[in-house]
């Protein structure tokens, strides 16, 4: 992967604002900001993670990216073409390049179908005949994923979830598709499985040359399949750097958070005191995001012009761009010139987040604006599906939960092992 090289994906001010109606008249009185100004580009062959607390507009970002959602605004790019608003038809050819894993292995499988005709269905979707029949390229896919091929007529509620997870896989690869999205693809499996599922996915990048968006609630899940990370907070790009730069050098207090509950994988590391940053409270709604820098309410780090000018995504090091103004370990650091408009206070972190010596848990100030999770369910479920999506796929949005995923040690960086 070479940011010299053309994009596979290009997007640009991506937004995605769900109306909210009341009333008999079903007025607009506002909007959930789920998605609200992205910018980022995906290079063939490559994987980018995408991390970020619950409904801070991961799935929605996904579902833009493969137009599952019509964008409210900006530009979708897939190999220098406009994708952003193809309607249905426009789409078609496209869904054989661009496909779906969804988070839910159990909703997202139609559970009257048998294995054979979910896995088909993508051929029959598209009018594809792939050579040898469709039988017999649905059994070698499921010999690809590690399936049994002669369970081809099996229902889903005969598999474990690990399993059902691969029948989405095979699914999503039917049509050799160049940009995967995987949602959330192994966090409803049981720790034991989830990293056979994600070696899984990682065998089936070399061996098919797939480009991935692997989208993950926190750092550990992502830290061993992402070539970058994009952290998100509230619908926006916080920061995006290659991975080696993000986990040895995080520069936004909200990644440096993050980090902080990702667990030591290393043994001789073991028992040394790491730094917690515990955020306390939830993220705010994005009804109504913070103004300014939006985690600000929850910054340790926030001064005045925090409250009031929002950070432009800046690539303050080669390869990683910071939306912050006060970022972490940016001495030497040159400030690109649309920041000197504002003051800019560079501060070192106490310590690196991977030091062995830590400074006591640093606490977030309670945040102002509380999420509201009742305001986003009387909200207009305005973006059904497109009719390209895959008959089985079901997923509904999911409602912002707390913050506690920070502090939440996962997994899988243990079962995957350094
Ligand atoms: N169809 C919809 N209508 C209204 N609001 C929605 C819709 N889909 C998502 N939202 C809201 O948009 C915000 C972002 O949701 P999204 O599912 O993209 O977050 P997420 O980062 O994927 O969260 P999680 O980690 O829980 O999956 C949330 O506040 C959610 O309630
Ligand atoms: S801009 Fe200010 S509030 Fe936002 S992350 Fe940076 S220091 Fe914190
Ligand atoms: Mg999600």
């Amino acid at each position: 992967m070479s940011e010299t090289m053309e994009p596979l994906l290009k997007v640009t001010g991506l937004q995605k604002h769900f109306p909210i109606r009341k009333g008999l008249l079903q007025r607009q009185t506002g909007a959930v900001k789920a998605v609200d100004g992205l910018d980022f580009e995906v290079y063939p062959g490559e994987t980018l993670g995408v991390v970020g607390e619950s409904g801070c507009g991961k799935s929605t970002m996904g579902r833009l990216i493969t137009r599952l959602l019509e964008p409210t605004g900006g530009k979708i790019e897939f190999q220098g073409t406009d994708i952003s608003h193809l309607g249905v038809s426009g789409m078609r050819p496209l869904r054989r390049d661009v496909q779906m894993i969804f988070q839910d292995p159990y909703g997202s499988l139609n559970p009257r179908h048998t294995v054979g005709s979910i896995v088909s269905a993508p051929f029959k979707l598209q009018g594809v005949e792939p050579e040898g029949g469709v039988k017999k390229e649905v059994q070698r896919l499921l010999g690809l994923v590690g399936l049994n091929p002669e369970h081809y007529n099996r229902y889903p509620h005969e598999f474990s979830g690990g399993q059902r997870q691969r029948i989405g896989i095979a699914r999503a690869l039917a049509l050799k598709p160049k940009l995967v999205v995987a949602d959330e693809p192994v966090s409803a499996l049981d720790v034991s499985i989830q990293a056979q599922v994600v070696n899984l996915l990682d065998d089936l990048q070399e061996e098919l040359g797939l480009t991935y968006v692997f989208i993950a609630h926190d750092l550990s899940v992502v830290r061993h399949v992402s070539d970058r990370i994009a952290v998100m907070y509230l619908g926006k790009i916080v920061e995006l750097a290659d991975r080696k730069s993000l986990y040895e050098s995080p520069m936004h207090p909200y990644t440096r958070a993050l980090m902080s509950a990702v667990p030591i994988p290393d043994p001789r590391r073991k028992g040394v005191k790491g730094e917690r940053i515990l955020l306390k409270g939830d993220v705010p709604s994005p009804i109504a995001p913070p103004s300014g820098c939006r985690f600000h309410t929850r910054c340790w780090k926030a001064t005045e012009v925090c409250k009031t000018q929002e950070p432009p995504l800046l690539e303050l090091r080669p390869g990683q761009r910071v939306a912050c103004h006060h970022p972490e370990d940016a001495e030497g650091v040159t400030i690109p010139s649309a920041r000197e408009s504002v003051e800019v206070t560079i501060t070192k972190s106490p310590e690196s987040p991977k030091a062995p010596e830590a400074p006591e848990p640093v606490e977030a100030p309670e945040p102002e604006a509380p999420a509201s999770a009742e305001a986003t369910e009387s909200t207009e479920q305005a973006d059904a599906p497109k009719s390209g999506e895959p008959a089985e796929a079901t997923e509904s949005p999911e409602a912002p939960e707390g913050a506690e995923s920070v502090s939440k040690p996962a997994a899988k960086d243990d079962a995957a092992g350094e």
